[in-house]
């Protein structure tokens, strides 16, 4: 779905549906006061996500859609992304192609009118994408082609951003979906190979027989009992040399049945869902292309599949990771956190400024905070507290756990360096980010749990059921706010 600007008032929209958001305390805009005046409070007050619909008469639209967004001490941007995500909904509901959305620009600054531009964009084009790639009747599923933006204002830059973050998700989104028979290691490094090309960043790819020399044998143990082939992909953005270089990292197990400890059959099919973070840092790749940002970049995704078999690893095998750590393998559901051993302590070596990584890690953070939080755990206070705000402008909102010594005590194994699960279980997710802290060295480094927050099982205001992507936006977003200077 494309999103445009067109600058003018009300009263010049000519579209088959006008779309205008109001406060619950405010007075709606002069034009379309005639349509609320006799309507009843009960009916519409301009509670947040309540509408109103009417035909428009004599208007030079033809049908009217007032969206609530409630009281005015209580205004969160996020509010926009779900009135123009429910505009959308509801013009795919009527099967309007198109649809204009209203953002009034009296009372707001540049920059604020620059935000909300943004937001309605992000929320318009996350609303208006699905996932339809198997379904074989494409003529059964209606699709809105156009939002315009009205405003008296220049916010053609806001506009610009929101397509960029929302196209980059919506593109991690429908990579996230595909089923594990589909996104191998393979395919999901060939995809990264092309959005390369297209964006202009290098890709380079690193095989079976090149991590055995490398010594990348945590990654290996997990990649043994499947018969695809594991895959250490490196993508380079570079704006210049004087720029500083941040690292991200995501990863990428393409499914994990937990290999010999075996999950449970009831949602197994969700760990589709398991290479979400190496996902994400290709949308957030995108992202960072597009907008040109002057920074230098690397991301890596370690990318495996974790099935059972004769060849698999077992529980009490004992591995030397790239780093010369050796780690006893207690469980091999645990995998994760060993695939993103050798990839951080291999990022390391290049000494970024930092390392930001996503992974859908542990079970445990959905017991901790549920489906509206991503897990952040740090060695730097400035980088969680850059997460936490860019959590808070994009509503990709992040919470913070300690990393206490005692908790890197609770891995430490009887026969190895350490081991990949604690002997309680308790504190699931913050032992996983012990383990992960082992491979970082000194450099500063940020680990984002996003299990749970990458796909979608229950009505979201703006996101359809299934991946999410869900931190594309929010990395993107601390990328831009991170110091561009060395
Ligand atoms: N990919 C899972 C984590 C996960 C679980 C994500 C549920 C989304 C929903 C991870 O590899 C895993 O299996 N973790 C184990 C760790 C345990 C063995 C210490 C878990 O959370 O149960
Ligand atoms: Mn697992
Ligand atoms: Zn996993």
């Amino acid at each position: 779905m494309k999103v445009e600007l067109k600058k003018g008032h009300i009263a010049d929209v000519k579209d088959d549906l006008l779309c205008v958001f109001v406060m619950q305390d405010e007075e709606p805009p002069w034009d379309i006061r005639q349509f609320l005046k006799d309507v009843k409070k009960e009916r519409f007050e301009g509670k947040l996500l309540q509408t109103f619909y009417a035909d428009a008469g004599k208007a030079g639209y033809k049908h009217l859609l007032v969206v609530g967004l409630g009281k005015k001490e209580e205004f969160k941007l996020d509010f926009l992304r779900r009135a123009a995500g429910l505009s959308v909904r509801y013009a795919a509901s009527l099967k309007h192609k198109e649809l204009s959305i209203y953002l009034p620009a009296r009372f707001a600054s540049k920059d604020e009118l620059t935000r909300r531009a943004q937001a309605v964009t992000e929320g318009a084009m996350l609303a208006g994408y699905k996932f339809y790639k198997y379904k074989t009747k494409k003529e059964d599923l209606f699709q809105v082609d156009k939002a315009k933006i009205v405003t008296e204002d220049d916010a053609a830059d806001g506009i610009r951003r929101g397509a960029i973050y929302a196209g980059a998700q919506n593109y991690a989104r429908e990579l996230g979906e595909l089923p594990a028979n589909v996104a191998t290691p393979a395919r999901i490094a060939a995809e990264a190979k092309k959005l390369g090309r297209e964006c202009g960043f290098h890709v380079t790819v690193l095989e079976r027989r090149k991590m055995e020399g490398m010594g990348m044998n945590a990654l290996l143990a997990v990649a043994q009992g499947s018969e695809q082939a594991p895959l250490m992909v490196r993508l380079e953005y570079n704006h210049g040399k004087h720029y500083p270089l941040y690292a991200i990292v995501g990863k990428g197990v393409t499914f994990d049945s937990g290999g010999i400890s075996i999950k449970p059959s009831q949602n197994m099919h969700e760990m589709k869902y398991d290479k979400t973070g190496a996902v994400n840092v290709l949308g957030v790749f995108k992202a960072v292309a597009e907008l040109k940002l002057p920074i230098r970049l690397v991301g890596l995704m370690p990318l495996v599949e974790n099935l059972p078999s004769g060849s698999a690893q077992k529980p009490g095998d004992i591995v030397t990771a790239y780093n010369g750590k050796t780690i006893e393998v207690l469980n091999t559901d645990a995998e994760g956190r060993m695939i993103l051993a050798d990839a951080l302590s291999y990022v390391a070596e290049e000494k970024p400024e930092c390392i930001i990584d996503m992974a859908t890690l542990t079970g445990a953070i959905v017991v901790a905070l549920g489906r509206h939080a991503i897990g952040l755990l740090s060695n730097d206070d400035a980088l969680a507290k850059t997460l936490i705000e860019a959590g808070e402008e994009t509503h990709e909102r992040v919470w913070r756990l300690p990393l206490w010594p005692e908790y890197g005590e609770m891995m430490k194994s009887d026969f190895a360096d350490i081991k990949n699960i604690s002997d309680t279980g308790e504190a699931g997710s913050i032992t996983a980010a012990a383990f992960l802290k082992e491979f970082v060295g000194e450099t500063r480094w940020a680990h984002l749990d996003i299990a749970a927050v990458d796909l979608v099982k229950t009505p979201h205001p703006y996101i359809d059921k299934g991946a999410t992507a869900i931190g594309v936006r929010l990395v993107t977003e601390a990328l831009t706010r991170l110091p561009k200077k060395k």
